[in-house]
């Protein structure tokens, strides 16, 4: 089945355009970007620096003549939301069908940067057979904590993963000729309060974990177009933050695209176009265009920053003139079975131990004939999440239904539990238990479909708890008691405690926030049709208050401190040495795998190290079966406290059983460094390192150590730096030393002045020297 959109075309297809590097995208519509900017008054370029509507750039029309087409944004992230002409903003129901992909927790869990290729071309098919120039997504926040209401759109607690996956699905959206929205730039890690609060958080926290995932995605795929956070950074709106929006985005990465508000995040428009804020989204009504206009005339704002946005709105017209001329088609069915492929990718076994000798999964076809289905949620999928990312899906799977036809059986269902979603039931709650309990006991395994009901995670609030509902629970300890063969198959889109009950369910497995066909999909990991490859994005706790921001979290009288530092997620467990359920990383199969042959091997110092690390994977067990191998590097020499280990990098293989493959891995001197909060820069420090090859973060089956040759780091030194760093300082400390022999110092004394500051000591007369000599000493040293 073909969808073939008949919504009209928003770009009027006579307006000529050019590429941003000034070459003819489409030889037969030249849209000279300079030559229109030229043309336009004061009051129009203002005027493209807001939208027209909730979802449209604004055109400009002068006598008649288009001079500037308006184009069309809409969300994002995992399907399109193209809304109907008059929908409200959230008017969730009414956008055109389209393939609603798994989440990108549920993404992310796939490891997959080739999968997230191809599922980014999709959504840029439909994208761009929708005539909307630029879609919304993806979204690379920090799962800062599990309960993040909006973590289901996000893809990890780690930036590496985040930014890989997410940089390859840019590129695939991308590639067929439309735009995408890198979101939310930065700090956005909490719905509560999100329009207003502060997030405040050290630069060095900033530098290694919440902006990493937008530099690589930036630095590799160029998305077309960045959207600023609702939140301030440090006390400064992420709409009108200059160290974001310009220094850091466009100085330092070269960002070459467009900087958009989210929606209704702009305070104080001029200071916005001031800071590299070119796009506010969505209409003012003219009120902000306005505003821009006085602040020139005024002396205020200078014309050329308004040139600047205006320009690269007009880039981002030109760049998506070609895709509009030929919108094209998608394939329904296609694409509903790459969403269903994604979701298997994605689904996490995470246990799955042996009754009576053996594990419960996967269910063999005659095994399957056996079993019970139990819980609503089996019957009515959760699938996504609400707010503005929720789309009108072209179809929808639910796992009783692919269970049935696997099987070729009518196979015995009972509810269990009823959601507000679902259909209703006038029973009661025991009586909903005892159905279940009675199908149950008839059955050689039970599956047990548990999770998060629709209204425990959304946009725009957060979750107060990490349990699933009372009466969930309760269904399953009553279901576990009459057949003990239990397999619980989750649906949710952050992390679930597992801790309570996961002692009743032998086997256990999540398929996140799957997508239109994540019912269908946690159904072939079940039977076995598809080996379950997913991993662990996120940690999952024993304990709401065991997670790294508990009691910073969501923060008060409009801060949010992140006191927690660079000790994010599993950093947090393992410097802490926390208990988890699950750890990040992990994952099972229905195969296992061995590692040998680890080496680690250094070239070159500096600024041009790099590690080559080589391991040999081979499938040890009786299927096919894809693992995700993980680098993991600690650095317990630094001068500041780094996290045990962090990742690195990581690879998905797929291998035949008995096969091996060696995977190989290249490490660079970023990989190796930090940000050094005083010298306020990536910092490679020389020494040891460890490399860690693994299945997870917490299944490492190689450690090596490594020497690499990096700085000696050196800080300034000044009259207050202390005793103790003028010794460790290469030039300071011989003379220091040198004073300290000559004069007869007291060793307790000279113990407690080792914190001192040196103008102390000096005015103390503690070590023979004076403010005289302690200036000199201080030239010299930084000389
Ligand atoms: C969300 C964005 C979204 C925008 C447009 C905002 O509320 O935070 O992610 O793209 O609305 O719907």
């Amino acid at each position: 089945m073909t969808l073939d959109p008949t919504v009209p075309a928003a770009v009027p297809t006579t307006v000529p355009t050019t590429a941003a590097d000034g070459t003819p995208e489409h030889p037969a519509h030249p849209f000279d970007v300079e030559r229109v900017l030229a043309r336009l008054t004061l009051e129009e370029k203002a005027s493209l620096l807001s939208g027209v509507d909730f979802w449209h750039t604004q055109p400009v029309e002068r006598d008649g003549e288009t001079l500037v087409p308006s184009v069309m944004v809409t969300d994002g992230p995992h399907g399109l939301r193209k809304q109907d002409e008059n929908a409200d903003h959230l008017g969730l129901g009414n956008s055109v069908p389209a393939t609603c992909f798994p989440t990108a927790a549920a993404l992310g869990s796939s490891w997959d940067a080739d999968l997230l290729h191809r599922v980014g071309e999709a959504l840029g098919r439909e994208t761009r057979a929708n005539d909307v120039a630029v879609l919304l997504g993806p979204g690379v926040n920090i799962k800062r904590s599990p309960l993040c209401g909006r973590n289901f759109e996000y893809f990890s607690e780690d930036p590496v993963v985040a930014g890989e996956l997410a940089t390859a699905l840019v590129e695939g959206i991308q590639s067929l000729g439309v735009g995408t929205s890198l979101k939310h730039f930065a700090a956005n890690n909490q719905e509560a309060d999100r329009m207003r609060v502060s997030a405040d958080v050290d630069e060095r926290t900033l530098r290694e974990i919440y902006l990493p995932a937008f530099e690589r995605v930036v630095t590799r795929a160029q998305p077309w177009t960045v959207m600023c956070a609702y939140n301030k950074v440090n006390d400064v709106y992420a709409s009108q933050h200059d160290w974001l929006l310009t220094t850091v985005l466009r100085d330092e990465w070269g960002f070459e695209g467009l900087v958009v508000s989210d929606w209704g995040a702009v305070r104080d428009r001029v200071a916005g176009v001031a800071a590299g804020l070119d796009l506010e989204m969505p209409s003012s009504g003219g009120r902000t265009d306005a505003e821009v206009v006085a602040a020139v005339r005024d002396g205020e704002l200078d014309e050329a920053l308004v040139d600047a946005a205006a320009r690269r709105v007009l880039h981002l017209v030109a760049r998506s003139l070609p895709a509009a001329e030929a919108p094209g088609s998608f394939d329904v069915d296609a694409h509903h079975a790459l969403a269903r492929e994604a979701a298997a990718a994605g689904t996490v076994l995470l246990k799955n131990a042996p009754v009576d000798g053996a594990p419960l999964l996967p269910l063999a076809p005659g095994a399957l004939a056996g079993v019970a289905v139990v819980g609503e949620l089996a019957r009515t999928p959760r699938y996504q999440g609400a707010g503005s990312s929720q789309v009108n899906p072209t179809r929808l799977d639910d796992a009783l239904t692919a269970l049935r036809a696997a099987a070729g059986a009518d196979l015995p269902f009972a509810a269990g539990y009823t959601l507000a979603e679902g259909p209703a039931d006038d029973r009661s709650p025991d009586a909903l238990v005892a159905e279940a309990v009675e199908a149950a006991r008839g059955a050689r395994t039970v599956l047990v479909f548990l999770g998060l009901p629709a209204a425990y995670e959304s946009e725009g609030y957060d979750r107060d708890h990490l349990d699933l509902p009372a009466d969930q629970v309760a269904l399953l300890r009553a279901v576990a008691a009459a057949n003990p063969r239990v397999v619980v198959a989750l649906a949710g889109g952050s992390a679930i405690s597992v801790a309570p009950w996961q002692d009743v369910a032998p086997a256990l497995l999540t398929g996140w926030l799957g997508g239109q066909a994540g019912g269908s999909a946690v159904a072939d990991v079940l039977t076995g049709a598809v080996a379950p490859s997913g991993r662990l994005t996120e940690t999952l706790p024993l304990r709401l208050e065991d997670t790294p921001a508990f009691g910073n979290f969501p923060g008060e009288l409009g801060h949010v401190r992140y006191g927690e530092g660079v000790l994010v997620g599993y950093r947090w467990y393992d410097a802490r040495q926390v208990d988890v359920a699950y750890p990040f990383g992990h994952g099972l199969s229905y195969t296992t795998f061995a590692y040998d042959d680890a080496a680690a091997e250094v070239t070159g110092s500096g600024a041009d190290a790099q590690v080559r690390v080589a391991v040999r994977v081979t499938n040890t067990g009786p299927v096919a079966g894809s693992e995700v191998v993980q680098v993991y590097v600690g650095d317990p020499q630094a001068q500041v406290h780094r996290p045990e280990r962090e990742l690195k990098a990581f690879a998905k293989v797929h291998l035949e059983p008995g096969e091996s493959r060696v995977v190989t891995f290249g490490l660079d001197a970023r990989d190796l460094s930090y940000w050094h909060p005083v010298l306020r820069r990536w910092v490679l420090e020389g020494g040891e390192f460890r490399v860690a090859v693994g299945a997870s973060s917490r299944d490492l089956r190689a450690e090596l150590v490594v020497d690499v040759v990096g700085e000696d780091v050196t800080l300034p030194l000044h009259e207050l730096s202390t005793l103790g760093e003028a010794l460790e300082h290469p030039v300071a400390g011989p003379v220091v030393r040198g004073a300290l022999d000559g004069t007869p110092v007291d060793p307790g004394l000279l113990a407690m002045a080792t914190d001192m500051p040196l103008a102390v000591i000096a005015d103390f007369g503690l070590a023979g020297f004076d403010r005289g000599t302690l200036a000199q000493l201080v030239a010299a040293a930084n000389a």
